[in-house]
């Protein structure tokens, strides 16, 4: 009994920090942790928010392994980079990151090539804007396997040497749609909910099963950006995001470790506003936004 009513007070005690830690951080932010000479992986690095990451990270020092599908648009990044920051030391790889055996070599690759990672961003994505019945079914395949199951390849490459080292940051683009579902994104939503779940259950993984507190773990949720993926949005009272803006409030946030980042920062309400209304409130809260994505205002996901 006295142990029970000790762990409770501890829980209690732990409570109460962790809320005036909150509260203490709306003020005061953590400071940026250097990435100059550390190894970074971007997937997606060719087009959108993973190009301007990798244009923010080059600056800063940070040695890249970019990893895109599309040969034109990552030697694209790589011109980019070198215009800006002439000395950065950029590797590209081609990657399809649903090809388990590929991500395998190119990790082993990015190991011996540039040294251990210390930093995985999960960024690639595509968006097809489709309602249910339209989407193909290679669609439906193909975003689950780009947006979700290829974050599994790449954590089961690269983790394990994090763990050997108890260090490393694991960084996920996931997506205001990944706690908030909405019209003709049935497949995407259904990922990036698949993402969240992945990412807090790694994090108990690392407390629980692995025993290492020294990998942090990032969890990015943008809102609609514009960087291509889809040419344009309705809704009240709610706009397209520059892309720029965005990757400065993010490449910040991924600094100082946060362990989410809400892009634009009111968004970090939309989970609790889900929670507190009820479910017919939160029908009457979307009627009234009218968030639509019009037809046709998604680019088909190509590639080289
Ligand atoms: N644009 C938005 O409105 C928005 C909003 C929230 C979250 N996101 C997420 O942000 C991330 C980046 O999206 P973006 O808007 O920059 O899109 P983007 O289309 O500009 O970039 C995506 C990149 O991923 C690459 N890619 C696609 N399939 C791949 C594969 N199989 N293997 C390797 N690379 C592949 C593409 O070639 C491209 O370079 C995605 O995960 C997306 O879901 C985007």
């Amino acid at each position: 009994m006295l142990r029970e009513i000790v762990a409770l007070l501890y829980f209690l005690i732990r409570v109460t920090f962790a809320y005036l830690k909150a509260f203490y951080r709306l003020f005061v932010s953590p400071s940026k942790v250097p990435v100059r000479g550390r190894v970074v992986v971007i997937t997606g690095s060719g087009s959108g928010l993973g190009r301007e990451l990798a244009l923010r990270f080059a600056a800063k020092g940070a040695r890249l392994a970019l990893w895109d599908i599309s040969v034109s648009g990552n030697k694209k990044t790589a011109e980019l980079i070198q215009s800006e920051t002439p000395d950065a030391e950029i590797h590209l790889y081609t990657v399809d990151v649903t090809d388990i055996e590929l991500v395998k070599t190119s990790a082993l690759r990015v190991r011996s090539e540039i040294g251990d990672v210390h930093m995985l961003i999960n960024n690639a994505g595509v968006l097809v804007g489709e309602s249910l019945l339209e989407l193909r079914n290679d669609d439906i395949r193909r975003t689950i396997e780009i947006n979700l199951l290829s974050v599994f390849w790449t954590l089961r490459a690269f983790l394990p040497g994090m763990l050997e080292s108890n260090s490393g940051h694991i960084v996920t683009t996931c997506s205001a749609g990944g706690q908030n579902a909405m019209h003709r994104l049935t497949d995407y939503c259904a990922s990036k909910f698949g993402i969240f779940g992945l990412d807090e259950a790694l994090e108990s993984e690392l407390r629980d099963v692995y025993h290492k507190t020294g990998i942090k773990q990032t969890l990015i949720c943008p809102h609609f950006l514009d960087t291509g993926m889809i040419h344009s949005i309705s809704a009240r009272g709610i706009a397209m995001n520059k892309t720029d803006d965005a990757a400065d409030y993010i490449f910040d946030g991924i600094l100082r470790q946060k362990r989410y980042i809400y892009f634009p920062r009111i968004f970090s309400l939309a989970p609790t506003l889900k929670e507190l209304l009820p479910h017919e409130g939160r029908l009457a809260l979307l009627d009234f936004i009218q968030t639509k994505i019009p037809s046709q205002s998604v680019n088909r996901p190509h590639y080289d």
